[in-house]
């Protein structure tokens, strides 16, 4: 295990200095494609909720530690050891960014993002207190940290948010202690999300920390929109109830592609059970008929050979953002997202969902919206086949919390079979998201509110020009985006063959 890694000896910019160099060090900040109308622009990315640019820093990194790539489990030759300092170095700076303690905490990287991490504990979880068969998961959360506790605990109750003035906020504190009070000895978790993947609302984790702790139930925080957007402290509050047990996240939310997965969890909870995933790396000894765990963090939690690339390229990130100080990063997010929050409530005919009442209750990261009389679909594409702006649509991955926001929007949906509503061929319920890495700036929040403006002033002449498809999303009857024209995994590497690449 290496030491875990020194702040810089000097820092040699101001947080707004070293942002601003930060800001313009994106891969594919200077994208163009063709229009609709035959235009080529620069893409306006506001996407980033649901996969985050990389940051150059962490590719330039990745690049460099490729000239000594090798694997981890060999043990004697340079390179491999040059790898496991590395990838070690990566746990350690996962760890002290997000102020989880070394002594009690492990960090293990995962597969397939923040799920994978979510599926692995609800399995560890369970088997460590099997006789509790319930988790409390806010209505806020993403598939992620819901389906995994219904399928590998069995028993999910969905906590209400609280209401306010504005719509709704976030998790509702009295309704989770009532539950707490009321299933007492059933639960074995509460899990929820640090930041909604749909309208950006922070949810108050020490606070769910410390009643969940309070009535003897362990706590799970999704931090994938949260890790790159908020500080986060695991442990070494004031108050020891307010620690939680396991956080879990994404490099693919973390300005890293590739989405490797990170959990953060308490030590003594993973050594009481036999890890779920067993082969090269997690054992001291192998017989034919028997095979020993290593007790070793975070070896004990990483079967096969991980992804060494992703976790070094994650932890350059985190080094970055760290540098920067996520204190100020957070208040430069909340600036921009109260611009972006006044720029669309200026804009008739459009709705944002959930309260934007920022005082009361903060946001990060996502603006979730409707255009009046317009399809979500229609207006996703038309954002994008006329305005180069990338933003998702649809329910997110998180359908119980975006059908509670819409419910005349979703009401056919919610009294239809999955055969009716195939034979219907209604379009989907939803709502068009928005979402900010801090590579954005007003100017594109500018260019989202223009465009808006120019969608609700030429939405029938839009609506004539588009279909909607088998996909039930709405498509442009005559222009179609080549991706062949932009990119051919087949075109490059025949350049690559005929000696013309680098
Ligand atoms: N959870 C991801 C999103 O919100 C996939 O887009």
């Amino acid at each position: 295990m290496v030491a875990a890694p020194k702040p810089p000896a000097a820092t040699p910019a101001s947080g707004e200095q070293l942002l601003e160099r930060i800001a313009a060090d994106f891969i594919g900040l200077n994208t163009t494609y063709r229009v609709a109308t035959g235009e080529v622009t620069r893409r306006v990315y506001l996407d980033s909720t649901a996969s985050t640019l990389m940051m150059g820093a962490a590719y330039r990194t990745v690049a460099s530690f490729l000239e000594h790539y090798a694997n981890t489990h060999s043990l004697m030759h340079n390179s491999a050891r040059l790898a496991t300092g590395a990838y070690d170095w990566a746990h350690q700076r996962v760890l002290s960014f997000v102020g989880a303690d070394p002594e009690r905490y492990t960090c293990f990287f995962t597969g397939s993002g923040t799920t994978g991490g979510i599926n692995r504990l609800a399995r560890i979880y369970h088997q460590l207190r099997p006789d509790r068969d319930t988790v409390l998961v806010s209505i806020m959360e993403h598939h992620s940290n819901d389906l995994p506790h219904r399928k590998h605990i069995g028993r999910v109750i969905h906590l209400p948010v609280a209401m306010d003035q504005a719509g709704m906020g976030a998790v509702d504190l009295e309704a989770l202690e009532r539950l707490l009070v009321q299933e007492k000895g059933r639960i074995n978790y509460v899990a929820v999300t640090g930041v909604s993947n749909v309208t950006g609302i922070i949810n108050p984790v020490r606070a769910v920390a410390r009643l969940a702790h309070e009535h003897d139930a362990l706590v799970l925080v999704d931090g994938a929109q949260m890790v790159a957007h908020v500080p986060v402290q695991v442990s070494g509050h004031d108050d020891p109830l307010e620690d939680i047990d396991a956080l879990v996240f994404s490099g693919h939310k973390t300005y890293v592609p590739g989405s490797p997965g990170v959990v953060v969890a308490r030590k003594d909870h993973l050594a009481q059970v036999e890890p779920d995933e067993v082969g090269g790396g997690m054992v001291d000894r192998v017989f034919t008929e028997s095979y020993t765990v290593t007790p070793h963090f975070p070896e004990r939690e990483e079967a096969g050979t991980p992804n060494i690339p992703g976790a070094i390229g994650l932890a350059a990130a985190l080094e970055v953002l760290d540098r920067v100080g996520m204190d100020y990063l957070l208040a430069e997010e909340t600036k921009l997202i109260g611009y972006a929050l006044q720029a669309l409530e200026e804009i008739p005919d459009v709705t944002i969902y959930g309260t934007t009442d920022t005082g009361h209750c903060p946001r990060a990261a996502s603006i979730s919206f409707n255009v009046e009389g317009l399809p979500h679909s229609l207006v996703a594409g038309v954002l994008n086949d006329y305005h180069n702006i990338a933003v998702r649509n649809e329910c997110f991955c998180a359908h119980p919390y975006v059908i509670e926001m819409i419910p005349d929007q979703a009401a056919d949906y919610l009294a239809m079979t999955d055969d009716q509503l195939a034979a219907a061929c209604l379009p989907k319920p939803g709502m068009v998201r928005a979402s900010f890495g801090l590579y954005n700036n007003t100017a594109d929040v500018d260019a989202l509110a223009e465009a808006l403006r120019d969608i609700i002033a030429k939405g029938a002449e839009y609506q004539a020009l588009y279909k909607l498809g088998d996909d039930l999303e709405y498509h442009h009857q005559t222009f179609t985006f080549q991706p062949e024209e932009h990119f051919s995994i087949p075109d490059l590497v025949t350049e690559a063959l005929s000696g013309d690449g680098p």
